[in-house]
């Protein structure tokens, strides 16, 4: 969307796959506390975001939502005033339906009053649902709310959460600054893995502005290990996906907040030529992927989906590089810098990810030759 936002993925925290149902003001201000002073902030993230359940179940007699008093004593503007003394920003969810996800009032026909409402209250950001929509199609319902948000004259990021209906990636662009592409993810490897093969083939679609989003982060979560949860992260922005975080960040381990503030895997994502990265090789598990970078370089991601350690090997010229005797390859999680005169080769453990920034050379002037499509995303 052309609203001057998102012009890189956005970067935030959403509450849903720490605490569900269960945000609350203090949930969101000691969040926003805690990334003010633990390096979140610094390396980036700014969106600190509330999902489904702030409200209560009825709108008052002016027909505007009502935030649930005992869970937000001060109200979503009070709320929004502490997070935007930290320097950070508010977002919201609601739905384009007649109820949200768990039930609480929808914003299906009243887009304005609900955007004036937002917009009154501070918020910077909205992601939008899809639940109970009666069937109307998501691109009226999505566009009217685009459009409600754009009359109140408050920049807010619009992010659009209709889990890959409708081809949302063809129309996306013109609608929201982000669109799920799947169903919701949970913290196992299986899901992460199906929602990156479900997103990794619609890059054509994603650039400044308007990204492929696979949903929020589980690092720190659940049964992904620190291995699999470095992949997520790997992947997430070899995809210039949205990096939400999604874990409890006030009790996040050393190593959880180390994968989420890794600044060299995070420049990759926030790279301003806003290109997604695409599989150039994908065989027996056993994945290449490669990201355009706006200063020549290439950001390579060799990402093991197998049960054993492997080596999974390409070359400069398979990722969009030629014309050098000699590359730098620097490795994103251990710094470790080398050279290559084009063999990119690493040994991979068993769900993980090596990911490097190759320098040097010109690149080809084209993406990465033969990207892979994949099929099949949705919910
Ligand atoms: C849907 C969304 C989730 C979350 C829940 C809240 O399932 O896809 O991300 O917002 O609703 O109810």
């Amino acid at each position: 969307l052309d609203n001057g936002l998102a012009r890189t993925p956005q970067m935030g925290f959403n509450d849903w796959n720490a605490y569900g149902c269960n945000v609350s003001e203090s949930l969101i201000e000691s969040t926003a506390q805690a990334m003010h002073t633990d390096g979140m902030q610094a390396a980036g993230y700014t969106y600190v975001n509330i999902d489904d359940c702030w409200m209560t179940h009825s709108r008052d007699s002016a027909g505007r939502l009502v935030p649930d008093p005992a869970k937000f004593p001060d109200g979503i503007a009070g709320t929004a005033a502490y997070v935007h003394s930290l320097g950070l920003k508010l977002g919201i969810y609601e739905d384009a339906g007649t109820a949200t996800c768990a039930g609480y009032p929808g914003s299906l026909g009243h887009e304005t009053t609900d955007a004036q409402t937002f917009a009154s209250w501070g918020v910077d950001y909205l992601k939008y649902d899809n639940c109970n929509n009666n069937g109307v199609p998501a691109q009226s319902r999505y566009t009217a709310m685009r459009d409600a948000l754009a009359a109140t004259g408050r920049p807010i990021l619009f992010s659009l959460c209709n889990w890959g209906q409708e081809n949302v990636w063809t129309w996306g662009a013109g609608v929201g600054n982000s669109w799920r592409t799947t169903g919701d993810i949970n913290a196992s490897f299986s899901s992460m893995l199906s929602i990156f093969h479900s997103n990794a083939g619609l890059a054509a679609y994603a650039g400044p502005g308007h990204w492929n989003d696979p949903d929020m982060l589980e690092v720190g979560n659940g049964s992904l290990t620190q291995t699999e949860a470095r992949s997520e992260f790997s992947l997430w922005s070899e995809m210039a996906a949205p990096l939400i975080a999604g874990t409890n960040i006030a009790s996040a381990s050393s190593a959880t907040l180390s994968t989420l503030t890794n600044t060299r895997v995070i420049a990759v994502d926030q790279d301003p030529l806003g290109k997604q990265g695409v599989l150039v090789s994908s065989a027996g598990g056993l994945d290449v992927l490669a990201k355009p970078l706006s200063n020549g370089d290439v950001a390579v991601a060799l990402f093991n989906e197998t049960g054993s350690t492997a080596t999974i090997s390409t070359t400069a010229g398979a990722v969009g590089k030629t014309g050098a005797s000699s590359y730098t390859l620097t490795d994103l999680w251990s710094g470790a810098v080398s050279s290559t005169s084009g063999t990119i080769s690493a040994s991979v453990p068993s769900h993980g990810t090596v990911m490097y920034r190759l320098s040097g050379g010109s690149s080809t002037g084209s993406d990465p030759s033969g990207p892979i499509r994949a099929v099949g995303a949705g919910r």
